[in-house]
């Protein structure tokens, strides 16, 4: 088969790397792909949201399966347009992405169907969303209804701020037309975990659990980032909270899709919130997650395509995950400044030695490999915020974070900064 994946962060060289495993797999194409997807497969210089332009080129290269990585293609309704050409593609359609798409949408799908959600109110007038944090209790948060790119929800401890909030999204439209509409809801005070199922009209399957860390400075200190490491599985999710998990959130789900005529095929991510020992939707995501792929895939032992494909043809029924026992985590190394403003072009040193390294691996997202005609060496050099995502495998959660951590004292880029706590959270589980 020849598979073509899309996007080109740490979450796609991942999918690349698991889906170049594939017993099913001849070759695989990554639009756009970064210097990881380079050197596993042929990247193509087709932009993500390009729906057009990547349908044409999986038409002329006979492409059997598209993997789509980010949100945007999937909620503008890629998998809607491979359909009608009748090529292959692995995601939900358009109106169920919405879930993603939509937090107005997602949160009264869930009011409906009885899913667990922090309690809200929904404003289209700004007046009307103004006059109603004057009598809300704080914290509250407001969150954009649409795609904002990981920034639209707004934590606001005081009426100041949330008027602000208010302000910034629907007054001054800093996310456009994705906060026309704002959600206002209570603030859950716990701990958060991510669980990805493969979904289908009767049925879920669950992958393992993960955490993931989106502020940038340890402790959780400083603003939101797209995620700053991740692990798995979380021994915050014990077997009676995995049980409430699949009882009181997917099933529904399953259900009120099933009630809606709806049909959804693909990964649904669950960005839970654990108050009191009750799991809380906080978001429904319609794809893999970024970083918490990278901590879950690598222990997945069953082929990923063989899923991915009893999935799209209706028998994720018949499929058993199969998985590495060990612990899985996975530190992200940023460019100096991110999540605000950071330079591109910085030579990464130190890599080569992780090659080999037994028990590592890494997982590129904003590099870019580079050819020096001079030399005739190539190289990396450092093409986005979050740069490379060092990941580390042991029976031992303790040893997993010393193996990563001491990976990591190899490489090198000007500027590159990291948490230095990932793991930490889960340790406290564990005694
Ligand atoms: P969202 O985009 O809805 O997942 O929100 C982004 C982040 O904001 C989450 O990962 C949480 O850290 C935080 N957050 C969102 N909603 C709530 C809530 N109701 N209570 C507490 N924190 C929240
Ligand atoms: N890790 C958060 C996300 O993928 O949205």
């Amino acid at each position: 088969m020849k598979v073509l994946v899309i996007g080109g962060g740490g979450r796609e060289h991942c999918l690349v790397y698991k889906i170049k495993n594939s017993s099913y797999v001849d070759k695989v194409f990554c639009a756009s792909g970064n210097g990881g997807t380079a050197l596993l497969a042929e990247n193509v210089d087709i932009q993500p949201q390009d729906i057009e332009g990547i349908a044409k080129f999986a038409l002329r290269e006979g492409i059997d399966l598209t993997v789509v990585g980010p949100e945007a293609p999937l909620v503008e309704g890629i998998v809607d347009e491979f359909t009608k050409r009748g090529l292959k593609i692995f995601g939900p359609t358009k109106d169920v992405a919405i879930l993603e798409g939509s937090k107005v949408f997602a949160k009264q799908f869930m009011r409906k169907y009885g899913i667990p959600t922090a309690e809200f109110e929904i404003f289209d007038d700004s007046g009307k969303a103004f006059s109603y944090i004057e009598r809300c209790d704080f914290p509250c948060v407001v969150k954009a209804d649409g795609l904002a790119g990981g920034k639209g929800a707004i934590i606001c401890h005081n009426l100041s701020q949330a008027r602000e909030a208010i302000e910034r999204i629907m007054v001054k439209k800093e996310f456009g037309a994705a906060g026309e509409k704002v959600v206002v809801e209570d603030f859950l005070e716990g701990e958060e975990a991510s669980l990805l199922a493969f979904l289908d009209t009767d049925t879920f399957l669950p992958l393992v659990t993960s955490q993931d860390h989106k502020p940038v400075f340890d402790n959780d200190q400083g603003p939101n980032t797209g995620g700053m490491g991740a692990y798995a599985p979380a021994p915050l999710i014990g077997d009676l909270l995995f049980s409430k998990i699949e009882d009181k959130i997917l099933s529904p789900l399953v259900k009120g899709l099933k009630k809606e005529n709806k049909v959804y095929k693909g990964i649904i991510y669950l960005g839970l919130m654990i108050a009191n020992g009750e799991p809380y939707v906080l978001e429904f995501n319609v794809r893999f997650g970024d970083p918490e792929t990278q901590a879950i895939l690598p222990k997945l032992k069953s082929d990923l395509v063989e899923v991915i494909l009893a999935n799209i043809e209706g028998r994720l029924k018949n499929i058993n995950l199969v998985w590495d026992q060990r612990f899985c985590i996975c530190v992200v190394l940023a460019s100096g400044g991110y999540p605000g403003k950071y330079e591109k072009g910085k030579v990464i040193n130190g890599l080569e030695s992780l090659e080999k390294q037994e028990d590592i691996l890494v997982f590129h997202a904003g590099t870019k490999k580079v050819f020096d005609s001079q030399t005739g060496n190539t190289f990396f050099v450092t093409n986005g915020g979050r740069v490379l995502n060092i990941v580390g495998l042991d029976s031992d959660f303790r040893k997993a974070q010393e193996k990563v951590y001491s990976a990591i004292k190899k490489v090198y880029f000007e500027g590159m900064h990291y948490r230095r706590d990932i793991g930490n959270k889960g340790l406290k589980f564990l005694s």
